[in-house]
């Protein structure tokens, strides 16, 4: 989605900006472009259709034409992911006014329509089909009538509706970058002699590792030497500068050839940090949760979860493990459906949010509708997220972070598996704080997770026959993916990562369900990815197989050790693991199902980390 990066410094800003919009690719966009105030205190611009290596090739060849040096100790950058208006140069931002004033927005300002309308009247001409040119204006008519931007900027924010991180420059205060937010994420860097700011600390972290997290309703005024912030009401506040714990490398491909295959390479580290410091010895630390949980937990009575995209498959797994492992109801719901229903919340719910990004529009709206009748009900809310200071992080009772490491590739894969973790360890802190769990079965599910990075790293190691048996889905327009119990929503994560980064449509099915209807689709055409762990349902499973078989499916089924799914004819059967228990199988028969997709993907040559019209944090609905 859209990222922000901007600066005042004593150097020429440009080259920090294009480095931070390339570590702001992997949020997706479609454009980019740069502003910045040239030593005669005019603005200079260059936006672009693509990727930052276009964006670079166009500033050379502006520098050509306009026997330009295209410099400056202050600017504004901006990758953009198309909302109102097409991917195209003249809806790339940053957007300017009379030469004057040049903004770049992430958000959505809702009532912009009103506002063009009104600008239209009073003369301002419309060159973008976006919404955020009516900032831009709106900056500009104010700053008429104001001694600073900041003031023209303080006045033009009480006019919109909706949501806003902005960047702001102007000639008329060629000192000051303002930045402003409200409903989309902002933070200013803090360097020596040198400002910046950026939607998220990624693409700063080469200049700078102290951060201020701007909060709801701030607006900021930057200068080299100075960073002042106003409230929403306009009084000066001072926000606490943070550290990050992230280094400029943390977020470098080393030697993988995309972010999405490093990342899944790194699920067993990224497990381990998960569970440090989360449990001792056979047991798990309540208190991972927060001070208050042990006696928030021992109040529920249910869990509702709410999440969107790979978040919400994590919740669908735990709903299985909640029920059947300690009996407490768990309710799963996307946000986007959830948010806009009546939804029924019960007295006593622990409301979990689950989201790698901790900035998910839909997702934060569901918790802020659910908060008006927090006191009422007794709900508590928990959020289970990878980026600390990230928006619903500051909006919840309860904080549980992943500790994945930044995930760069749009699709989620350790991220996804780290929240499985997140969830087991939530499984069992409830369950022993409500005495529903024994002391033996806890002590199971902590060897489990310990157990874990090793057994991940086993999956990991059928990379080579997966790439062989991705060849299978090159040619392909469709596949379908089965599962029974917690394999059922691993099926759902398989069939998305395919979708997202091949473009092959995917379903996935409870393998039960099959006779109801998706059997009509099986022909020799149509893939079929099974998962077969050596459970319950094995049997059931089985038959369902044969289904699939008879009508002549070609059929890829991963399996434990002991399944025994018998290999004959159009069944190629992966032992994809062993010894998994009810909880860490889910976690290890995930891993296969993110190889497969990321080598169909290869073949196929489609942007792995990037894939067409996807964003890795949707801030806006
Ligand atoms: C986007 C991403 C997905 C992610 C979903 C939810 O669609 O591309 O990978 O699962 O958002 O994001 P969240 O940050 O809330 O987990």
């Amino acid at each position: 989605m859209c990222g922000i990066v901007g600066g005042v410094a004593e150097r020429n800003i440009v080259p920090i900006l294009l480095e931070g919009l390339k570590r702001l690719e992997y949020r997706g966009y479609d454009s980019s472009g740069i502003a910045l105030l040239n030593a005669n205190q005019e603005i200079e611009r260059v936006r672009s259709l693509g990727k930052i290596s276009a964006l670079e090739t166009s500033i050379e060849a502006y520098k050509r034409s306009e026997s330009a040096l295209f410099n400056g100790f202050i600017g504004i950058a901006h990758t953009r992911w198309a909302t109102h208006g097409v991917p195209a140069e003249n809806n790339a931002h940053p957007h300017i006014c009379n030469n004057q004033v040049a903004v770049v927005h992430n958000g959505i300002i809702e009532n912009y329509q009103s506002l063009k309308a009104e600008q239209i009247v009073e003369g301002y001409r419309f060159t973008s089909e976006t919404d955020t040119e009516v900032v831009a204006h709106a900056v500009h008519k104010f700053l008429q009538s104001s001694k600073t931007l900041l003031e023209a900027v303080q006045k033009a924010v009480k006019t919109f509706d909706g949501a806003y991180a902005l960047g702001v420059v102007s000639p008329q205060d060629n000192h000051h970058l303002i930045a402003a937010r409200k409903g989309s994420p902002l933070v200013i860097g803090i360097g020596i002699g040198e400002h910046f700011i950026a939607s998220d600390v990624s693409a700063l972290l080469p200049v700078t590792q102290n951060f201020i997290f701007l909060e709801e309703g701030d607006i900021a005024e930057i200068t080299r030497e100075s960073v002042v912030i106003y409230d929403i009401a306009g009084n000066k506040v001072e926000r606490p500068v943070k550290q990050s714990q992230l280094s400029a490398n943390s977020v470098e491909l080393g030697e993988h050839r995309h972010y999405m295959h490093k990342e899944i390479f790194e699920q067993p580290q990224a497990v381990i940090d998960t569970l440090e410091g989360r449990i001792s010895q056979d047991h798990v630390l309540v208190s991972s949760f927060g001070h208050q949980a042990e006696e928030i937990f021992k109040q529920v009575n249910q869990i509702q979860i709410i999440a969107c995209g790979t978040s919400y498959h994590s919740g669908l797994v735990a709903k299985y493990w909640f029920e059947d492992i300690i009996g407490l109801p768990c309710f799963v719901e996307v946000a986007s459906e959830y948010r806009y229903r009546n939804p029924v919340v019960l007295n006593n719910t622990l409301f979990v949010t689950i989201s790698q990004s901790g900035e998910t529009a839909d997702t934060l709206a569901a918790l802020q509708q659910v908060k008006k009748i927090k006191q009422e009900k007794n709900i508590a809310t928990l959020c289970i997220c990878n980026v600390p200071e990230s928006s619903l992080t500051r909006e919840s009772d309860l904080i549980f972070l992943t500790h994945a490491g930044p995930e760069i590739g749009v699709a989620s894969t350790k991220a996804f598996t780290t929240q499985l973790v997140a969830l087991a360890l939530l499984l069992t802190a409830v369950g022993r704080s409500k005495g529903l769990m024994t002391e033996k079965r806890e002590n199971i599910i902590v060897k489990g997770l310990q157990k874990l990075p090793g057994l991940i790293q086993k999956a990991l190691e059928h990379e080579d026959v997966i790439k062989e048996m991705a060849k299978c889905f090159a040619d392909r327009d469709s596949a379908l993916f089965l599962g029974r119990g917690t394999m059922y929503p691993i099926a759902m994560e398989g069939a998305l990562k395919l979708k997202e980064i091949s473009y092959i449509h995917a379903e996935a099915y409870p393998a039960g369900e099959l006779k109801h209807g998706p059997l009509a689709l099986i022909d020799e055409a149509i893939p079929v990815v099974t998962i077969a762990p050596n459970d319950d349902l094995l049997e059931k499973l089985k038959s369902n197989l044969q289904e699939v078989k008879a009508r002549g499916g070609q059929m890829i089924v991963f399996e434990d050790e002991k399944s025994n799914v018998d290999s004959e004819g159009n069944m190629r059967v992966v032992k994809a693991t062993s010894n998994v228990g009810r909880i860490t199988a889910p976690i290890t028969f995930n891993i296969p199902l993110q190889l497969l997709s990321y080598h169909v993907a290869l073949i196929k040559g489609t942007d792995v980390d990037q894939p067409r019209n996807l964003a890795k944090s949707v801030t806006v609905e």
